[in-house]
């Protein structure tokens, strides 16, 4: 592809961020609205004529379905577009890494708790996704990002039919099939559980730092998934056979001998979180914030009456018919926003329920953001903060950062892309924050 752009569409073209099969990434700024972006260009060189036609009707479809997916943990999408004759689409930018680049490079994984963190929210963010309707297909390390205090982004749903599209169009190889369940492989008819296979599958890197059958080249790995028996490691406390078994569920070969859903097997992993081990210790249960489950009838009540507050008695109505398949209260909450008209309210209620939720969270909880409300005293003592490290430049970043970002949580990540030491970095999003009393 041609050099760096400067612009494409309307937005500001600032620096490269990744590389990846179908194109380019870069970290941009949106000028009308003054918040990052990322952009991500598609090169269709290779394509030509009806092909070119095709691909750019299909580009439209999956990218709908994609902004269709409003999650804390997927990736949201903003804007598609074309640059030169190839698509784009812009998606919120990520201060993060992929989730390959958090392995130790020694070998070995995150450690149990940290690979249920990540996964219980992978599901979580799968379970909102298929309940619309939309299948991932390529759930990898390399699309999944860790935010420096241990939220998950999940980004690119739908996208590998685009690239298996071309692959076909173009007679290109695809790439790694590390991931992808044995019916995918086969080009057979893909669902939910499709993507809960390629769950199993990062997990399992997560807990042993490799994924269950790597392999030296593509065809050996595409042999072993279609026909190997799975063998895991025996269990051990850092994975206990509990979670092993929850693991050989969601990597079973036939789809029905998986789980049905995200959200069965999260509860099934929760589950074996729970169960007491041989010398009768249990694990301990992951941190939650957002994720807590639909269980504390106190918190819905406060959640319903600040929702009142904004939209009258409706919010009894809508809460009613937003919690079947919420997940979690995160989950309840985002579903709620969208019911408010007026963005401004909607970016308080949100705001308003997320400092809730994170006073509910154990304190000292690692993983789980803690979420306060964005209000004037926070922002004046974050840009303090900041200015200790960059001096008067601070306020502009903080002015720039601040449009849609609701909590202190959101704020500091959003600023932490302007580092270039990462100890300066971790210091300024690890400072100890203000964790005021659920009211
Ligand atoms: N919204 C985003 N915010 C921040 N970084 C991003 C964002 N989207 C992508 N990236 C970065 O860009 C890199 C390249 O992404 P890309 O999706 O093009 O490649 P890939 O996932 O490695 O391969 P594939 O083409 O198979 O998806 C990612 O690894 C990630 O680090
Ligand atoms: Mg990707």
């Amino acid at each position: 592809m041609a050099d760096m752009p400067k612009t494409v569409g309307r937005y500001e073209i600032e620096r490269e961020i990744g590389r990846g099969a179908m194109g380019v990434v870069y970290q941009g700024l949106d000028p009308e609205i003054g918040r990052p972006v990322a952009v991500k260009l598609i090169h269709l060189d290779l394509l030509g004529g009806s092909h070119r036609a095709e691909y750019l009707s299909r580009f439209r479809t999956e990218i709908q379905a994609a902004g269709r997916c409003q999650h804390p943990n997927i990736v949201a999408t903003y804007d598609v577009g074309q640059h030169e004759g190839n698509p784009f689409f812009v998606m919120e930018f990520v201060v993060g890494s992929p989730l390959g680049q958090m392995l130790p490079s020694g070998g070995g994984g995150l450690g149990l708790a940290g690979a249920v963190n990540v996964i219980l929210q992978l599901l979580d963010a799968l379970g909102c996704a298929h309940d619309l309707g939309v299948i991932h297909r390529d759930i990898k390390p390399s699309n999944l990002l860790l935010t420096p205090l241990g939220r998950l982004k999940v980004m690119d749903f739908g996208i590998s039919r685009l690239s298996d599209a071309r692959a076909t169009m173009t007679g290109m190889v695809l790439g790694t099939p590390m991931y992808m369940s044995p019916e995918q492989l086969r080009g057979g008819e893909v669902d939910a559980r499709s993507d809960l296979f390629a769950t199993g599958a990062v997990f399992h890197e997560l807990l042993f730092g490799r994924p269950p059958f790597s392999a030296k080249s593509v065809e050996e790995a595409m042999v072993k998934l279609l026909y190997d028996e799975l063998t895991l490691p025996p269990p051990t406390p850092e994975a206990p056979a509990p979670v092993l078994a929850v693991l050989a569920k969601a990597l079973a070969k036939p789809p029905e001998a998986r789980f049905p859903t995200a959200q069965t097997m999260a509860a099934a992993l929760r589950e074996a979180l729970a169960t007491p081990t041989a010398n009768g210790a249990t694990i301990a249960p992951p941190p939650q914030s957002t994720l807590a489950p639909l269980g504390d009838p106190a918190l819905l009540e406060t959640i319903e009456r600040r929702l009142a507050e904004r939209i009258g008695p409706m919010a009894s109505i809508l809460i009613r018919r937003a919690r079947p398949g919420a997940s979690s209260v995160g989950v309840l909450c985002e579903r709620l926003a969208a019911e408010i008209d007026s963005a401004e309210e909607r970016r308080h209620f949100l705001a308003d329920v997320r400092g809730l939720i994170s006073g509910k969270a154990r304190p000292g909880s690692p993983g789980g953001p803690p979420s306060l409300p964005l209000d004037a005293a926070a922002i004046t003592q974050i840009e303090a903060e900041l200015a200790r490290y960059m001096g008067p430049m601070a306020k502009v970043l903080v002015k720039r950062a601040l449009p849609g970002a609701t909590t202190v949580a959101e704020l500091r990540e959003r600023l932490a892309g302007n580092f270039e030491q990462p100890a300066e970095r971790t210091a300024f999003l690890t400072h100890p924050p203000t964790v005021r009393p659920p009211s």
